[in-house]
């Protein structure tokens, strides 16, 4: 709804029924009872308005993962709704206090985005402190796309041509019900579910928007694919199979924080947990009847391909690739810039954390003030894998182990993926809003396991 000042939107969080796996119903817990939630779109300039109601049996928080969001809105960890119906004690930790001091509200929230960034694929989900993991897993994430005039103006493909793909991996017991890890028993976990300390949780199925090896059915012409990896731990490497018999299987237009100055070609596109890749994929180059498969490299059995499109008629193009695509201002670091390192790294084996620069996080804690405005200099480290996440600002890759960023790390930036070993300097600015955000590994069961900071913008 529209109310002159603002988009209103109202999600109900609540349990469902849905059919992820033909014929058998499964238990999710979903934004209004979906799996996953109801895309959620806003224009630049225009206020969205969402009010979460919370009628699960446990706390939750709503983080808008890319917005630039004031701090109130944001969901910090401890920034719970607390179930609208009478509590129930559950094993999945409601029913003891809140942790920290928290801004928490019963059965009811209003989150406020004002709008001002531009055009981007966005993206909701839980983020309670120490239960993000498993609460994402049960079904609570959604797509909010933010429009604007310079992407409207651009010959993209549109319409039902532009195509949000959400995919995650989860795993499946024999009625159909969702399966992690219990929190309390051992992380080996039922079978098809692998869980250790060093990759967090994977399954065993992949699901694009909901659903399992799906098929799309598409014109031979060009598509914008909104690529969103919502799972909680996997890593994918996506290509095309066939390969098209001309030109590249990619074109990428955009990445988290929006679109690029100029489109970039790729063979191939990594997707670290929540990270976007907006890309053009032709299927005009096929011919009518091919069945094109989006393979994942990193995949083994079950998890080497995630989805087929069949190309099914011919169609008039009416899109092209421009060759410019938006202003993106370089961030130039002053040459006294203040300057910070955040070392992602497991801490002493048999401890099951994770930890920013040694320590665990701790919502009473302020690990970082920034001033709004400041270009800064962050260096993030890491041991291993860690997908690294900034809240409230995008940033810009400047290096990676030293040399220049890669042809995958341009433009807008709000998750990084840090290989192993490696580290990266980003410069970061800090938009309009006081409060405190978070720094955080979005491998989710890291993030549970305590490898978040928290940072003061004033
Ligand atoms: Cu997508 Cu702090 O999260
Ligand atoms: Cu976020
Ligand atoms: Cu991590």
């Amino acid at each position: 709804a529209r109310d002159g000042t603002a988009t209103r939107y109202t999600v109900v969080q609540r349990p469902a029924q849905v059919e992820i796996l033909p014929g058998v119903l499964t238990d999710v817990w979903g934004y209004d009872g979906l799996f996953p939630g109801p895309t959620l779109r806003a224009r630049r300039g225009e206020r969205v308005v969402v009010t979460h109601h919370n009628d699960l049996p446990v706390p939750t928080v709503v983080h808008l993962h890319g917005g630039h969001t004031p701090a109130a809105s944001d969901g910090f960890p401890t920034d719970l709704v607390l179930p609208a119906g009478p509590a129930a004690t559950s094993r999945t930790g409601h029913g003891g206090m809140p942790h920290g001091a928290g801004d928490v509200r019963r059965g009811t929230r209003e989150h406020v985005y004002p709008g001002d960034q531009p055009a981007a694929t966005l993206w909701y989900h839980d983020h309670r402190m120490d239960f993000t993991a498993p609460q994402v897993w049960r079904g609570l994430a959604g797509f909010h796309l933010v429009s604007d005039d310079v992407e409207d103006a651009l010959p993209l493909p549109h319409g039902e041509r532009d195509v949000p793909l959400m995919i995650m991996d989860r795993s499946f017991g024999a009625d159909g019900e969702l399966r992690y890890p219990s929190l309390d028993a051992s992380l080996a976990g039922p079978p098809g579910v692998s869980a250790d300390h060093t990759s967090g949780v994977l399954g065993d199925v992949l699901l694009v928007n909901g659903r399992p090896w799906p098929v799309l059915a598409v014109a031979a012409a060009r598509y914008r694919l909104r690529l969103l990896n919502a799972s909680n731990a996997r890593r994918y490497d996506l290509a095309l199979d066939p390969v098209p018999p001309q030109g590249p299987a990619f074109v990428q237009v955009a990445s988290d924080g929006g679109l690029l100055a100029a489109p970039v070609a790729h063979d191939h596109v990594p997707l670290a947990p929540a990270e976007r890749y907006e890309v053009l994929v032709d299927f005009g180059a096929y011919p009518v009847g091919t069945e094109v498969t989006l393979t994942n490299a990193l995949g083994t059995g079950p998890t080497d391909a995630v989805m087929r499109f069949r190309v099914v008629r011919r169609a008039r193009e009416d899109s092209t690739v421009p060759a410019r695509l938006a202003a993106v201002p370089t961030l130039r670091p002053r040459r006294d810039a203040p300057r910070r390192t955040w070392r992602f790294a497991r801490g002493r084996t048999g401890t099951g954390h994770w930890l920013i620069n040694d320590a665990l996080f701790d919502p009473a804690r302020t690990d970082a003030t920034v001033r709004l405005g400041d270009i800064e200099v962050w260096r993030f480290a890491s041991d291993l894998h860690h997908p690294v996440h900034v809240h409230l600002a995008p940033f810009q890759v400047l290096s990676r182990g030293g040399r220049d960023p890669g042809a995958f790390d341009v433009g807008w930036k709000d998750t990084l993926d840090l290989r192993p070993g490696e580290h990266a300097d980003v410069a970061v600015r800090f938009p309009a809003h006081p409060g405190r955000y978070l720094v955080h590994c979005h491998n989710l069961e890291h993030e549970d396991m305590g490898m978040m900071a928290t940072f003061a913008t004033v």
